[in-house]
């Protein structure tokens, strides 16, 4: 038996010659049809357009119908996402849905899908990092496709945060937005292929984004309700700190785990919580604004749909090409932080 040296680590993913590089092979995206703009908030609460686009940058949500849970979001996303990778559901063999905003607490919401699309071969679960979610997600199943264990992973953030949020609170109200995004990875066909990874997390800060009630500390009853403990609370400020502090490390790590400088990155595609902690965190790295995608302006914090839903927007718009080397970076309640590099493609 070889025994390891003292001080030599382990070989890291990152550090090993890949035999299967994991890939992103289709991306799918669906928002709900209504919309919600500044001008209807001020209907519901004391707030302004010129409030609302000058402190974070949006302008326009779109809103789940009463009846449409994440999974109903999650669904027409998946198809889509299989659909761009010329693949049926049975040849699934993961589904990870990336959420904060379950169908219920249990089953996963990834089993309601996984049944629904009929991935009927697929394990299923779900992946509960708040905003980090799609992002811990692409990581974990790209670990699993690399180490073999399985071949093709659907990946699903999907939210819908509007029916979690206090309409009377316009300190949150007005930052939210409900979507889903999907993606199929599996083994690299033409290049494409996650380099690094990068996840971080402190619950000492876990008070800063929480929704008290519905788990077990605090089970839904009718003292919880009258007591407002159903609906998120946050500490904006808290956040925007937190956020602006943690953010630009995670980046710089996962670039250098790439072997890779900045130079090397085509773009950046961060989780969409609010414009000023996405320009504060490129001023902090010296980098123009522009080589973040923002999309915040037509979504709102879609939480763990953000990134994905964000990727297919500067896609559309011819922005993001295959072979693009990407950093995906997201950062949310926990308080959670995760970031990758890929290059994009098959
Ligand atoms: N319209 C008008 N005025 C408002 C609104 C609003 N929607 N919201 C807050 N204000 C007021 C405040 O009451 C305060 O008034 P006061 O000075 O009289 O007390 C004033 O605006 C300034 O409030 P701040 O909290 O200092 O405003 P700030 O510039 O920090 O912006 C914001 C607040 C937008 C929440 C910002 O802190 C932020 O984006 N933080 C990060 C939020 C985030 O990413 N959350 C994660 C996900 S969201 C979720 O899960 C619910």
């Amino acid at each position: 038996m070889t025994m390891r040296q003292p001080g030599t680590r382990a070989a890291t993913a990152e550090a090993r010659p890949a035999a299967t590089r994991a890939a992103v092979l289709g991306l799918g995206v669906y928002v709900p049809p209504r919309v919600l703009t500044n001008h209807d908030l001020t209907k519901l609460v004391d707030t302004s357009d010129e409030w609302i686009v000058e402190r974070t940058g949006i302008r326009l949500r779109h809103v789940a119908e009463a009846d449409q849970a994440a999974s109903d979001l999650a669904i027409p996303a998946a198809h889509a996402a299989l659909a761009e990778a010329k693949m049926k559901a049975s040849d699934v063999d993961l589904v990870i849905c990336a959420t904060t905003t379950p169908d219920m607490i249990f089953p996963a919401t990834a089993c309601v899908i996984q049944d629904r699309i009929g991935a009927t071969r697929a394990g299923a679960y779900d992946l509960l990092a708040a905003c980090s979610s799609f992002v811990y997600g692409v990581i974990s199943a790209a670990q699993l496709i690399e180490a073999g264990v399985v071949r093709h992973v659907l990946v699903v953030g999907a939210e819908v945060l509007t029916k979690l949020v206090d309409w009377t609170d316009r300190t949150t109200c007005v930052l939210i937005g409900d979507g889903a995004g999907a993606v199929v990875m599996g083994p690299s066909q033409n290049g494409g292929a996650l380099l690094s990874s990068v996840v971080g997390a402190d619950g000492s800060a876990a008070d800063l984004l929480k929704l008290p009630a519905g788990g077990s500390r605090i089970p839904m009853s009718t003292e919880a309700i009258a007591q407002n403990l159903h609906r998120a609370r946050m500490d904006g400020q808290g956040v925007f700190k937190l956020a602006v502090r943690v953010v630009p490390g995670a980046i710089r790590e996962a670039v250098q785990k790439a072997g890779l400088t900045m130079d090397d990155v085509a773009w950046i595609v961060p989780h969409q919580a609010n414009q000023r902690i996405l320009e504060a965190i490129a001023r902090s790295m010296g980098l123009p604004f522009e080589r973040f995608i923002c999309t915040i302006d037509r979504y709102g914090n879609t939480s763990s749909a953000s990134i994905p839903l964000s990727i297919w927007e500067a896609r559309r718009d011819g922005r993001i090409k295959d072979g693009d080397r990407l950093v995906l970076v997201a950062f949310g309640g926990g308080f959670t932080w995760a970031a990758c590099v890929l290059t994009w493609g098959r």
